[in-house]
């Protein structure tokens, strides 16, 4: 929106925003919702048009940006690798010239983070991250909303991650959480840590929020009277399926189970950016029981489907946190 102060700029990482440019987004994302649930109509944008490029699968993040393009009044053209030109035959600071002729913004979603950079880099207009190997930055806001709804507030919340931190999720609740003053810990093998220098990144962005960040192997430890437990799957888009027998033997002891929400505070819920292995309605779920023996992987489907699991809401959050993105920064 022309008068919004985040106008033009593109979402390409948390690290790249404010506490108070997050929160704005929040709120927006809040006042939109209404908007929607009341019936009232905002498409504000009607004659513009969005790019949608995914270089992965996805249910979420291509329906939440095609359903807010479509209530702001915008056009969307998906694009896949499959049958574009992108990456094979044209290169991604071309894509990006021509895309920007002809829409008003781009999402992608793919693999390297210098990717997407790049693509905003050569883009005039804006570009938004649908999740690339680092960062899943909109994925970060529906999270945030959902805390704050339920809980009325994001700082001081006690916020346990478990499982593979060293990834998209991992990395970017870290930097959600030390930007919005909550009390993250990680609750992983040391192996599945993230990166040093992000760490040392968001403790000095906590230190500054009054939020912080600790890290430990141990659940009972790193989930004591927690405020939200979550976790993601054990292997993510785009690494190789021999990985799964070792990711099953190192963080089978960090699945969530009821043990590990007993622990928590007694008004903990569970969130999961999903989708989710919890039983085997799912082609590689039934392939890993059939190999390894288990039911579940992450997440049991009793936790998964208890009322402590406002995972739905989140995934619907999705949507509405994504349309004040687009609403704020077009
Ligand atoms: N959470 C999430 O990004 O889901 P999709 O992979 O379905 O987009
Ligand atoms: N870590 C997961 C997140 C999916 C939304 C992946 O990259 O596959």
């Amino acid at each position: 929106m022309k008068d919004h102060p985040l106008h033009g700029r593109d979402f390409l990482k948390l690290l790249d925003f404010s506490s108070e440019e997050i929160m704005g987004l929040i709120d927006l994302a809040s006042e939109l919702k209404k908007k929607k649930k009341a019936g009232i109509p905002h498409a504000v944008y009607q004659g513009r048009n969005l790019a949608l490029i995914f270089e992965k699968t996805s249910t979420r993040t291509r329906c939440a940006f095609e359903v807010a393009a479509h209530d702001l009044g915008m056009g969307t053209t998906y694009l896949n690798p499959k049958d574009s030109q992108i990456g094979k035959k044209e290169s991604i600071r071309d894509t990006a010239r021509v895309l920007s002729g002809m829409f008003d913004g781009i999402e992608y979603r793919g693999f390297g983070q210098e990717i997407v950079e790049e693509l905003a880099k050569y883009s005039d207009v804006p570009v938004f991250n649908g999740l690339t190997n680092e960062f899943h930055p909109t994925q970060m806001l529906a999270d945030l909303l959902t805390v704050k709804e339920h809980f009325g507030r994001l700082s001081g919340i006690r916020f346990a991650y478990l499982g593979d931190a060293r990834y998209n999720t991992g990395n970017s609740l870290m930097v959600a959480c030390a930007k919005m003053g909550l009390h993250f810990t990680i609750v992983a093998p040391e192996k599945y840590h993230p990166d040093k220098a992000l760490q040392d990144t968001c403790r000095e962005i906590a230190a500054s929020t009054g939020g912080s960040i600790t890290l430990t192997e141990d659940v009972r430890e790193g989930t004591k009277d927690a405020d939200v437990i979550s976790t993601d799957v054990w292997v993510s888009m785009g690494e190789p399926d021999e990985i799964w027998e070792e990711r099953i033997r190192d963080l089978s002891p960090y699945r969530v189970d009821k043990a590990v929400m007993d622990n928590a505070s007694p008004e903990a819920i569970f969130l999961h950016c999903l989708p989710s292995f919890h039983d085997l309605g799912t082609g590689i779920g039934r392939e890993i029981h059939e190999k390894y023996g288990l039911n579940e992987m992450e997440v049991t489907d009793e936790v998964f489907e208890s009322p402590a699991s406002l995972v739905f809401e989140e995934a619907e959050n999705r949507m509405h946190t994504i349309k004040a993105v687009l609403y704020a920064m077009l």
